[in-house]
């Protein structure tokens, strides 16, 4: 079988995992070849590709990013898109895709299946809001990198008496600043859905400070929302798949705390940091068993569907279902695990 590999959306520790996995057992194993379409789905629309096979994936294990590249491209926002892709698979010889992505990414994989293209989807993103798999390779690697630098960040509000406000990723889900916030010991960490009250962050904050010169730091997720809603912070820009950008929420927050609480306060943003660099070792199982679960789909009849962890099992479900509807910080969760522990 000749597969296309692509990697679409915002990137992610462990798709050159996948990538290795899939490649190395499908060539091994089914005696499959492959070729690699560069920058998503763009290059499908593009008919831009690269060789690929197990030569290239040897030494990636390790290796962040993705040796792909990777786009936010939308065929179906592109005129002719979806007809041009079907092109390329033809012009290229290709019988099955492997599209590893997050929701923008699956959801068009999910379209093309309906339209009797042989794919399968791989789950990724930093942000773990995909709902039919228990986590996404990425989540471990960014909460990781977002605690320890929180851990540096309490140092330094320790040392100057300030509070600091971390701003973190993970879009409309409050996953990675939960997990982080928790991690780091953070004083209040604030997701998008739980909406906060300044004056309450506030109240928290001077409670904690007549503890004496304690580290203060504040995780806030960039989709964080106020109640009053007067602190949302948005570019404005969208990209194809409709996705505000976000991002600046700490810095509005900083100086809010500073002036209701005359604390000295600073904002940091971690942004692509927690994005880049070498994915941790339980990311690159993850993210290797999806891959070679993900080969094997495509032989015993698993096309059209997305693997997923589930009870530490690797499964499979419709690709549809896989979109459906984003994966949330559940309240229970929140108040039960994260709340007792601010102040
Ligand atoms: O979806 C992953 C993610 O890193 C989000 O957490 C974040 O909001 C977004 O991508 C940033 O996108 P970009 O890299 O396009 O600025």
């Amino acid at each position: 079988m000749r597969v296309g590999v692509l990697t679409g959306g915002g990137d992610c520790p462990g798709l050159n995992a996948v990538i290795r996995a899939a490649v190395l057992k499908g060539e091994k194993r089914y005696g499959d070849s492959f070729i690699g379409f560069l920058d998503g789905w763009l290059g499908v629309i593009e008919d831009r590709t690269a060789p690929l096979g197990s030569a290239r994936c040897r030494d990636i294990l390790d290796k962040g990013g993705t040796i792909l590249g990777t786009s936010r491209t939308n065929p179906y926002k592109e005129r002719g898109g979806a007809e041009r892709v079907r092109a390329t698979l033809a012009a290229e010889g290709v019988d099955a895709l492997m599209a590893i992505g997050g929701d923008d990414t699956l959801g068009v994989a999910s379209k093309l299946a309906g339209e009797g293209v042989t794919v399968v989807g791989v789950p990724k993103t930093i942000d773990n809001d995909l709902s039919a798999t228990e986590v996404t390779f990425g989540f471990h690697t960014a909460v990781q990198i977002a605690t320890e630098a929180i851990d540096r960040l309490r140092t330094t509000s320790e040392s100057h008496g300030r509070v600091i406000v971390c701003e973190v990723m993970g879009r409309h889900a409050g996953w990675i600043s939960m997990y982080a916030g928790i991690a780091g010991g953070a004083v209040d960490v604030l997701v998008p859905e739980q909406p906060f009250d300044v004056a309450e962050v506030c109240e928290l904050l001077k409670a904690h400070r007549a503890l004496g010169r304690v580290a203060s730091v504040v995780v806030v997720a960039e989709g964080a929302v106020p109640k009053e809603g007067s602190l949302s912070v948005t570019s404005g820009e969208v990209d194809q798949f409709g996705h505000v950008r976000l991002g600046g929420i700490a810095n509005v927050l900083a100086k809010e705390i500073e002036e209701r609480t005359g604390f000295e306060t600073r904002a940091t943003v971690l942004g692509h940091i927690q994005r880049g660099g070498t994915p941790t070792a339980y990311d690159r199982v993850l993210a290797t068993r999806f891959g070679i679960d993900a080969i094997d789909a495509l032989h015993d009849g698993g096309a059209g569907t997305m693997v997923a962890l589930q009870a530490d099992k690797i499964v499979r479900v419709p690709l549809s279902d896989a979109v459906s509807e984003p994966k949330l910080v559940p309240n229970e969760l929140y108040e039960t695990v994260a709340r007792p522990l601010f102040g």
